[in-house]
């Protein structure tokens, strides 16, 4: 085998590291909200069996071909077949695309850190704050940069000394905060307008229990949809991250309990996630509290706290600083995954390609936040949502390269490299693959017909 200076320590180290990159925004502030609006507890049950099945074939793929390659998505799907080499630049084109946009979330999530730690919550809490801010030319750049500059920082410092580092002890104390805003959330109550006590019990309630109210067969199409992109969006596979991290794997370490794990992990947070908002907005604001994407940090949650009252400044606090941890670790798996792509493509060191990557995407950041200000445009998204630059950058990498991308790739592991390519990898050192035969099933039949009718719900093919 090549011998590659990069490598993660062991086991733990690439876990820690892929959780990660998996445990993201997507956990905190798409989970809850799919959760709410998709019935409870029976989105949470169809996403448990996604993870367990769907889930679980892609994060397995990509992880195993990463380590059987010892190469980042380029150079890995060349040496598999050379004539499927445009698929691997497709994929690194992903992070490429997601880049000019995760360190701009990732300085609003700074910003309002800094706010809630200099006690401005009921600032945060005021009708457009956040607007405002974002729309301002200044102060969202110079968070964006500086969260584009921490990042760089890290990756710059390589595998074990930078990103393992980071992770083992960011992921860990990420979990323990949201466990205790979670616990924190169930003991919430409130006297509402109409003088009952809502507790955060009853929200908990509320986000378990399965809502089958006017449910079709439409509507439960549409809930497993949602639980499909929402599922490898959160697992951050098909986008050659997973391959990237999976060439740092040493041959030793066992693949299927690494899988397990960064599953666990992942869901296990993003359930955490759901446990820690879906009750607290229950109780302030009820139901139809619930933003979606951004507006659910930005502008629902400051609500919240302002509403917890005195504890709401330590909150505030608490939850944005995991938020910070979470999108520090994808931002960085995303810049290292473009680093690791472009060391291999033109032999450069980590040091010079970080470097000049810098350059790139302090550049890039700027301008997406601009593209709020200065910049300002609006387009109509051809799955009919208005958005900016950044939601151009969103909607073209999430909702029609990831998913065209991973019908192409088990495309190509389920029927051109056959699945034995990924099993034996699984089983190198003597380990039973478990879920073998659910493994050939999904990547050669089901998971191919899923990711193709994603891909045309994403792309507004299918409402057409
Ligand atoms: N997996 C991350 C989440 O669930 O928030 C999102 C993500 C991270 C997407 C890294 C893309 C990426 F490159
Ligand atoms: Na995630």
């Amino acid at each position: 085998m090549e011998k590659k200076q990069n490598h993660f320590s062991g086991q733990l180290g690439f876990v820690l590291a892929a959780a990660g990159s998996a445990v993201g925004v997507g956990n905190l502030w798409r989970f809850p909200y799919l959760a709410a609006k998709d019935g409870g507890g029976l989105f949470l049950i169809i996403y448990f069996i996604l993870v367990l099945t769907f889930g679980f074939t892609l994060l397995t793929s990509d992880i195993a071909i990463g380590r059987r390659t010892q190469k980042s998505a380029i150079g890995a799907y060349e040496q598999m077949r050379p004539k499927w080499k445009g698929l691997g630049i497709l994929t690194f084109l992903v992070p490429v695309l997601i880049m000019t946009y995760y360190a701009v979330i990732g300085g609003w999530i700074t910003k309002y850190a800094v706010v809630y730690v200099s006690g401005q919550a009921s600032a945060a809490a005021a009708d457009n704050y956040f607007t405002s801010f974002i729309t301002s030319p200044v102060s969202p750049v110079v968070f964006a940069l500086l969260f584009m500059g921490v990042t760089a920082l890290i990756v710059y410092n390589g595998v074990q000394n930078g990103i393992e580092k980071v992770s083992r002890w960011m992921m860990p104390v990420l979990l323990v905060l949201v466990v205790v805003i979670a616990c924190y959330s169930l003991t919430l109550s409130h006297t509402n307008a109409d003088g009952q006590v809502v507790t955060g019990w009853q929200g908990f309630l509320y986000y378990l229990t399965p809502n089958l109210e006017g449910l079709t067969v439409q509507r439960f199409l549409q809930i497993l949809l949602d639980a499909m992109s929402q599922l490898f969006f959160s697992l951050s596979v098909s986008m050659g991250i997973m391959i990237t991290y999976g060439s740092y794997v040493r041959p030793e370490v066992d693949l299927n309990r690494a899988v397990n794990q960064i599953e666990i992990f992942d869901t296990g947070v993003a359930f955490l996630a759901g446990m820690m908002i879906i009750p607290a907005v229950y109780v302030f604001s009820g139901t139809e509290g619930m933003g979606a994407g951004p507006s659910l940090m930005f502008v629902s949650l400051p609500k919240v706290f302002a509403a917890m009252g005195r504890a709401g400044t330590a909150v505030g606090i608490l939850f944005f600083v995991t938020a910070i941890f979470a999108t520090l670790s994808s931002c960085i798996s995303v810049l290292e995954s473009i680093t690791a792509n472009c060391m291999e493509i033109f032999h450069t060191s980590r040091k010079k390609t970080v470097l000049v990557l810098s350059v790139i995407y302090l550049a890039a950041s700027a301008v997406i936040t601009l593209g709020y200000s200065v910049f300002y445009v609006e387009v109509m998204l051809p799955n009919g949502s208005v958005g900016q630059l950044l939601d151009i950058m969103d909607y073209v990498s999430n909702s029609v390269m990831m998913p065209f991308i991973a019908l192409l790739s088990t495309v190509l592991i389920g029927w051109v490299m056959t699945p034995d390519y990924v099993i034996d990898e699984m089983e190198r050192n003597g380990e039973t693959f478990r879920r073998k035969k659910l493994y050939r099933v999904m990547i050669r039949y089901v998971a191919p017909v899923m990711m193709f009718v994603l891909f045309l719900q994403s792309t507004g093919i299918l409402s057409k």
